[in-house]
């Protein structure tokens, strides 16, 4: 069972991005922690993308490879793309849609998703660990 982690703009650099918002802890670091724990459940993959047509074509080809599902994190994008909501709601497989910082706590511009409608659910607010419960969210059976 495959499931694709996917972090749009800015979330590259987890871990050294103003820490007092998204935690000091790295990608690397939650991957390999999800691997160790997950692992026998299901494969792991893991995209990061600074553009809005690259997590598009990732979504597609997600879906392509039937992929069970999908975490996303679409950053900034989230706010802003019609585009990778229209891709969300093309594509067959769920996309769970996450942010590091509660969204609804900051600015006003966060508060409205584009993607959420589209999303099968949302996670929101719980720091890094909002990559953990969202494999959760799709390993309901375990
Ligand atoms: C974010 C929240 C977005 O508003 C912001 O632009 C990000 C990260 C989060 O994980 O909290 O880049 O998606």
């Amino acid at each position: 069972m495959k499931i694709s982690i996917i972090n749009g703009p800015n979330l590259h650099n987890l871990g050294t991005r103003e820490p007092n918002v998204y935690g000091d802890v790295t990608m690397e670091k939650v991957l390999d922690q999800l691997n160790k724990k997950y692992g026998k459940y299901c494969q792991l993959y893991y995209y990061q993308s600074n553009h809005e047509g690259a997590i598009i074509d990732k979504l597609y080809d997600c879906d392509a490879q039937t992929y069970y599902g999908i975490i996303l994190n679409a950053g900034a994008l989230t706010h802003t793309s019609i585009a990778i909501a229209d891709a969300i709601s093309s594509i067959n497989i769920p996309v769970v849609e996450v942010h590091i910082s509660n969204v609804y706590k900051r600015e006003k511009f966060r508060q409205h998703s584009f993607t959420s409608p589209n999303a099968k659910g949302i996670i929101t607010g719980f720091g890094i660990d909002v990559y953990r419960l969202g494999v959760l969210s799709l390993l309901t059976d375990i």
